[in-house]
Order: structure tokens, then sequence, then C-alpha cells
């Protein structure tokens, strides 16, 4: 009997089963979660708790530059509440400048003194977004006051690892030697080691993560995989180590795409095989947009709304985020033909929910949208599949961090206020570094009616990992009415002490804005431990943490 069936025909009827042999659970309850000490899956690398910044619409400035002699409270021109809750949230790693921009930057304009950088044209100038904009706003004359040196502060005061965005699509190979050169030349060694120094860093950057283009399918050159592995092995051959155990991310493919990763990995493992010990990453971007139900004809009005939904639009949007598993799976499978020992692991570095504009706060900002729970609890389904395949991807940004899409913070002039996505990041900080554990999660689907068609989605999920002796579990409840009653047991050692805490709001459009801060925020979730069991009431449409202490 599979679970499902076995749930509703045994476990709802209200039979007291021993489940696994060692625990007993108690009569009535909606749900059950099991978490299997004994059997890690990895660990959970903390780089998949990482965010995506690119030069488009307020991200950079607005977002996270305001510029030093602002009145807005900074830290060499950067916008100090946003370091303020980073460091809160441990943030791991930082990808920049690109995104699609980056295949249209030249790294050296963005390094010297800051009144001799060029302003050139961004690469956004050409979106239909970019016409309701001041048309000398940085947005679409890049000014180039944020560049290397400033993104590398901001990694530095934030506790982030910089992970740098090549331009594979309009500069040569040399470009980006030579930016490896400019950022991990020891000091007093290159030319462009004493170019740095002169700008107030001496001390090599040392970074060590690199994207060999972006979306090269796309905008970052309409590659082939074939012309793209050509490309990737140029662009990776004998660049300059330092010492530094570089790691290239290859440029992967657009959601499930089988045949861009098939393509490029039969060019590289065998024609003739490239053994590159620093390609160790190929990325995967995924966004969740279609939500309304395939009634609109064109590109635009398919993606739904960030406000405005019903209860429907709510589950087939965490219907499509979900599809971020079964990616992840496909995509190691193809990888695993070739890269037989899996040297190459995922790294998710932009993902999150799109919608259509008209919910930004700002003309200037492109691709911003409001975040409500909806996305709180998207984003928290996406680092619990992160933490689950913990032995498969290896690092993740999400996109992005302020000011656009699934957006942590938003941010105008002097206002700055955290999303609910922001506190997913506060309560999921605890699994990095973790020691990732099988969990099995047995709970009756949620059924709605979906224009007069049954549809269905699962009715709780999660992840669960152990440092020392806590267990970190966090769960996802999708239900828009009903919380559920659920027993939570682990095999193979004893709940001693235990804590939740849960972000849910009464309604499912809930979020925060400059006015209501705190309208999203975690608080704390009652819990009680009978008979070797832990309870709790998951509240609707809600993410929620249990710190576990074993002994
Ligand atoms: O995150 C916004 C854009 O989405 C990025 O620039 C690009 O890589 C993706 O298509």
């Amino acid at each position: 009997m599979d679970r499902r069936a076995f749930l509703k025909s045994s476990a709802m009827a209200g039979a007291m089963i021993s489940f696994s042999g060692t625990k007993a659970w108690a009569k009535s309850s909606d749900a059950r979660i099991e978490i299997f000490t004994q059997e890690p899956v990895g660990e959970i690398s903390p780089n998949i708790y990482g965010q995506f910044t690119e030069h488009i619409g307020g991200v950079i400035y607005d977002g996270i530059w305001v510029g030093e002699n602002s009145k807005i409270p900074n830290r060499y021109g950067i916008r100090a509440e946003l370091i303020d809750k980073l460091k809160q949230i441990h943030v791991p790693v930082i990808r920049w400048p690109g995104g699609c921009f980056a295949d249209s930057y030249d790294w050296m304009d963005g390094i010297g003194p800051v009144a001799s950088r060029p302003t050139r044209t961004n690469f956004w100038e050409v979106d239909p977004d970019a016409k309701r904009l001041h048309e000398k706003g940085p947005q679409i004359f890049e000014s180039n006051q944020f560049g290397t040196n400033e993104f590398m502060r901001f990694c530095k005061l934030s506790g982030a690892k910089p992970y740098l965005a090549a331009n594979v699509r309009s500069l040569p190979a040399l470009s980006f030697d030579r930016w490896v050169e400019y950022c991990n030349s020891p000091a007093g060694s290159t030319t462009l080691a004493a170019m740095r120094a002169a700008a107030g860093f001496p001390a090599p950057f040392d970074v060590q993560y690199w994207d060999v283009g972006n979306e090269s399918w796309g905008c970052g050159g309409n590659f082939t995989p074939e012309e793209y592995a050509s490309a990737f092995r140029r662009y990776t051959s004998w660049v300059p180590h330092y010492g530094i155990d570089l790691q290239f991310i290859g440029s992967g493919p657009n959601g499930g795409n089988l045949d861009w990763t098939n393509r490029f990995f039969d060019e590289i493992y065998s024609k003739p095989a490239y053994n590159n010990a620093s390609f160790t990453g190929w990325s995967v971007h995924f966004y969740s947009s279609v939500t309304t139900r395939n009634k609109a004809t064109d590109w635009k009005p398919e993606k739904g709304d960030a406000l405005q939904f019903d209860s429907v639009d709510w589950y087939e949007l965490l219907h499509a985020s979900s599809q971020i598993e079964q990616i992840i799976q496909d995509q190691w499978t193809v990888m695993g033909q070739y890269d037989v020992t899996h040297r190459v692991k995922l790294v998710v570095d932009e993902y999150g929910p799109w919608y259509r504009e008209g919910t930004e706060l700002d003309p200037t900002h492109i691709f911003g949208q409001q975040i409500t729970i909806r996305d709180a609890l998207a984003t928290a389904l996406t680092l619990d599949t992160f933490n689950r395949n913990a032995e498969k991807v290896s690092m993740a940004t999400n996109a992005q961090l302020i000011n656009n899409l699934n957006a942590l913070f938003l941010a105008h002039e002097d206002r700055f206020v955290a999303t609910p996505n922001f506190y997913v990041f506060a309560m999921y900080a605890a699994h990095q570094g973790a020691q990732g554990l099988r969990a099995e999660f047995s709970a009756p689907d949620v059924e709605f009616m979906r224009d007069g068609q049954p549809g269905h989605l699962w009715g709780l999920n999660g992840s669960a990992s152990r440092k020392g002796n806590v267990v970190t579990l966090t769960v996802v409840n999708p239900d828009v009415a009903k919380p559920t009653d659920t027993q939570i047991a682990l095999q193979g050692a004893r709940i001693a002490k235990a804590s939740g805490t849960v972000l849910a709001a009464g309604d499912i459009h809930a979020h925060n804005t400059f006015d209501r801060p705190d309208a999203v925020k975690p608080v704390s979730l009652g819990v009680s431990i009978n008979g070797g069991l832990l309870t709790a009431s998951i509240p609707p449409g809600s993410v929620s943490k249990f710190e576990i202490i074993t002994g």
C-alpha cells in the first residue's frame, strides 16, 4: 500500500499504529513527520542560502548603493540597514553583476577613481519596462559608481563571499583572465594589483566562484550548446589561479531543458574530454510564473499578479515552484551520464516567482514586485528542496536580493522594509552547514477545484538537518484554510526539548509595506512533547521551523 493510501485508510481513521517500528503514533492527527537521525543525505552547503544582485532597475542604485554623501545611513556608500539585515541571516555568498547585464559589462569600466569612470548604456535599456524610466537614470545609463571594489566591500561588510559572473558574449577570454588577475593577484605583484591597491585594497579579494557567462542560450549570446562548450573551454583553460581553488560555474539550462545540458556535457566530456578540476558547478535558472491557468494568449498577461490572486492561483504558484525538485533530479541524471563521479554539482543561481509588472515600488524598479506570504512559502519550499538534495546542490542564489523579483527587501530612497522572504532566510539559516537528514512527510493532499477540474497539491513538505544535538525541521503547510495537527518523531534519538517558530498570516495576500513593516513576521509556535513525540498545530498557509534538542 502506498503512503497516501495508507494514511487515508488507516491513520486518518484514528487507528493506533507503530510507524517504522520504534515510535507509537498517537491516535489522531492530520499529518506525521518522521526524521531519521541516522540517515544523512549530505552536508547542506551554506552557499545554497546565497543572494543574487544585478545592475537592473532598483537593485544596485536605490537598493544597495545610496552613495557616500547620502543622508541615508550608509557604510562607504552602501545602505547600512541592508548590511545589518544580511548579517542577521548569515548571507554566505552574493552573485553579481548579472544576470543578462553581465554579458554586456566591462569590469574595467567599474574600477579606478569614481570620477573618471565612464557612463555606459545599461543592458536593460532595451527592455520594454525601461520606457517608463527617466532617460538619464542609472537604470538606462550605467554610471559605474558601483563596480568591483564597491561590490567586494559590500560582500565583506555583509560577511558574504563574492560570486562573479563573467562576460562571455561580448568580451574576449583574456578580459576574464584579467578580471581574475585584478581580483586575486597578490599585493605588489601585477599592474592590476597596483590599481587595486591604489583604490584602497592592497590585499587580494580571493574570489573563488566564477560564473562563465549567464544564460548563454539566451541573453548571454544565443549560443548553441556546442558553441557554448567551445567558448567554455577557451574561457576556463589556463586561468591564473594564484593559489585559489577557483570554481567555474557553467551556464546551464533554462528551467528543465535537458537538451542543453546533454549536448554541452557530451561536447565537454567526449569531444575530446576536457578535464578541468575547476569546473565544479552547472547553473540552473528556474522562475515559477504561470499563474493564470493558461487563459491568456500572449506572454505578459500569462504571468499572474503579485497581489491580485485567488486561492487557486496560490496553489498553482506553489505547484509551479515545486517543479524545482524534478528539475534537480533530471539534470543530475543527465550530468551523471558523463560526469560519473559527479564532480560537477548544481548551482541554482536564479530562482523565485516572477509576476507581471505593476506592483513595483517605483517606476525605476524594473522587475520589481511585491512579496506576499505566498512568495515566502514558494521560497521556503525551494530551500527545503535544496536541503533534501544536499549532495546535488552546492550553491543557490535567490533572484534577487532587493527591489527585484523574489526580493528579501524593498527600498526606495530613505525607506526600507524586510519582506516575508527575509524571515524565511532568517528561519532557515539554522540549516546552513548542518547535516541533512532523511525525513518523511505524510499528510493528505490539499484538494481544490481548478476551473471546474479537481486539482491537488502535497499537504505538508519540508526538510530536516542536524548540528550536534540540535535537529532543525522546517515545514511548509500550503493549505489556505486548514491548520494541520502534526506529530513529529525522531528515529534514532530522543527528543529532550523543542520550540517552534511560524511565519503565517490571516490573509493569503499579506505583505509588508513601509507603513506596515510588521504585517508578516515570525511568532513562536506552541509545541508539546508526549510519549516521545513532538506535536504541533501547523497554521494554514505557513512556514514553520522546529528546533529540537536531543538527549
Ligand atoms: O533576474 C532577472 C533576469 O532573469 C536575469 O538578468 C536573467 O539572467 C534572467 O533571465
